[in-house]
């Protein structure tokens, strides 16, 4: 039985899944450390509303654990020293820079978490692949592990990949779909493999506990994300040609998602997926896939990412053409989070949209009920920087960028208002009061992103509206 976890990395994994094992295992003492001290010590803060990660219900259970059998810390070394079990769930973004730029996984965080673990290990580990690796790396680990260790002791690696979605991690976390732990098929592999099992089960039903080979776990994970992006960009793709044709994207949708083989999930046309992961996965998935020699496969996939950037660029580009460009008109934008519910805003869409607009000399603002303005400010400078833009111009762009603190303030006097984000305050918006006191040539045009604004009404009341995947649109 284990009796202490540490878990490397207290992030948007790190911190909900050691909250719910906590939470189901009391009689387990998990130590979550990070490098970061400034978000251990939002962890521990006394105010729970200052906890790094916002997902519904997690400041709840983390009430309940921190404290009797959950804590946070930076003491790397001394907690991987006390555990026999540790999870790693660091960051593992796409490369800037070296062999695999902007495809493949920068395992930097990986290779030092190895080390670490080996240097500061006094007795036998059972190492858990928590973050999404390419496959094979517990190879790279397993040797890392063996060149670097000074006492004579035993490393198991195995694979644990995480799905929950953000937004609804706890309930993903409560009512896994399935949870998969992959090990060498060794006898002691199958301990270490039981040893997890024996966690899960304390909340999980035996029957969604899959076990697989290592390598099958962590190519599960990657494959896991590319047919959920895939999925996306199939019906992105359409929504372009559903507006085309006359046909509407929500229509189109149900009528495919009722057949059962293909089922009504991951079939809402957006501006593009956004969040930390899909792309960064795909890109890998790519990567490997031409180390491979898989040419084919490699392209099959990267044309998911594709038609990604494809959709928001097409979406970018409606408004940039509808707005006048030229007399300093104000775009609204509505929501930076890359999903509702959440305050992650890595590879948003918004970001992209944003910056188009901005380049072509719009005025911006925004709002966003739970990203802070200095992350939207970071988001922005990071983006134009990676497409070359000069210090002095990112200065100049960003003068026409205003962030708003409340929805009004950001949709009172404005030319076009664009829905990014399906945040459910927006859905709430009273259309009749805000646009009694708009003269029908001072009405804003809509750019409704996320198929949110009840096309129909919001049109009786004068407006004019450009909705992804509608061939009704009055704009397009
Ligand atoms: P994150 O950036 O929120 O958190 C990672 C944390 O690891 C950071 O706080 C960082 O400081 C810490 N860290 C990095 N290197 C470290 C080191 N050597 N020592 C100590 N701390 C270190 O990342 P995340 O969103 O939690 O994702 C983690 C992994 O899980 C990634 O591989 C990601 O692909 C995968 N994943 C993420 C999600 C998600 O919803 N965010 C879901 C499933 C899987
Ligand atoms: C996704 C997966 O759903 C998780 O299973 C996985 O664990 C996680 O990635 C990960 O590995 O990081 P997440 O990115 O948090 O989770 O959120 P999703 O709900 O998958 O949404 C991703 C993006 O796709 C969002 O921008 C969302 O708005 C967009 N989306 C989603 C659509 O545009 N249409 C849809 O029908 C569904």
């Amino acid at each position: 039985m284990i009796k202490k976890i540490c878990c490397i990395g207290a992030g948007y994994v790190g911190g909900p899944t050691m909250a719910v094992i906590a939470y189901h295992c009391p009689e387990i003492d998990i130590h979550i450390v990070d490098s970061n001290n400034e978000r251990i010590d939002l962890w521990n803060s006394d105010n729970l509303d200052n906890i790094p990660v916002k997902e519904p219900g997690l400041s709840k259970i983390i009430s309940k654990v921190r404290g009797k059998n959950l804590f946070f810390s930076n003491e790397v070394d001394k907690y991987i020293d006390l555990c026999e079990m540790i999870f790693i769930a660091v960051n593992t973004p796409t490369k800037t820079s070296g062999e695999g730029k902007g495809m493949a996984a920068d395992l930097k965080n990986i290779i030092n978490c190895a080390k670490q673990v080996s240097l500061a290990s006094k007795s036998d580990k059972i190492i858990v692949e928590k973050s999404t690796l390419p496959v094979r790396t517990a190879e790279k680990i397993k040797e890392i592990l063996e060149n670097n260790k000074r006492e004579k002791i035993n490393f198991e690696i195995i694979s644990n990949p995480e799905f929950l979605a953000e937004g609804t991690a706890i309930q993903d976390l409560f009512k896994s779909d399935r949870v998969l732990i992959g090990a060498d098929q060794t006898e002691s592999g199958k301990i270490a493999q039981n040893k997890l099992i024996d966690i899960y089960k304390k909340w999980i039903p035996e029957e969604k506990i899959i076990k697989t080979n290592v390598w099958s776990s962590e190519l599960s994970k990657l494959a896991s994300n590319a047919m959920l992006a895939q999925r996306i960009s199939s019906i992105n793709s359409l929504s372009a040609l559903a507006e085309k044709s006359g046909a509407k994207i929500d229509e189109l949708s149900m009528a495919i998602g009722k057949d059962h083989r293909i089922g009504n999930k991951f079939l809402n046309a957006s501006i593009g997926f956004g969040g930390s992961c899909f792309q960064k996965d795909i890109l890998n998935l790519v990567y490997i896939s031409r180390q491979y020699g898989l040419d084919e496969v490699a392209d099959y996939w990267h044309n998911v990412v594709k038609i990604n950037e494809f959709q928001k660029d097409r979406f970018s580009q409606i408004i940039i053409r509808n707005i006048e460009t030229s007399s300093n008109q104000t775009v609204s934008v509505l929501g930076w989070a890359f999903k509702k519910d959440t305050n992650d805003s890595r590879e948003s869409s918004s970001i992209a949209v944003t910056s188009n607009l901005i380049l072509k000399g719009l005025t911006v603002n925004v709002y966003d009920p739970l990203i802070k303005i200095n992350q939207i400010y970071h988001d922005i400078t990071a983006y134009l920087e990676f497409k070359n833009i000069n210090q002095k111009n990112i200065t100049r762009l960003l003068k026409k960028l205003s962030v708003k603190d409340n929805l009004n303030d950001c949709i009172i006097e404005t030319d076009a208002i664009a829905f990014l984000t399906e945040w459910d305050k927006f859905l709430n918006i009273k259309w009749d009061k805000f646009s009694k006191n708009q003269h029908i040539k001072n009405k804003p045009k809509i750019f409704d992103g996320r198929g949110i604004i009840d096309y129909e009404y919001v049109s009786s009341l004068g407006y004019q509206i450009y909705q992804i995947g509608n061939g009704d649109n009055s704009i397009n």
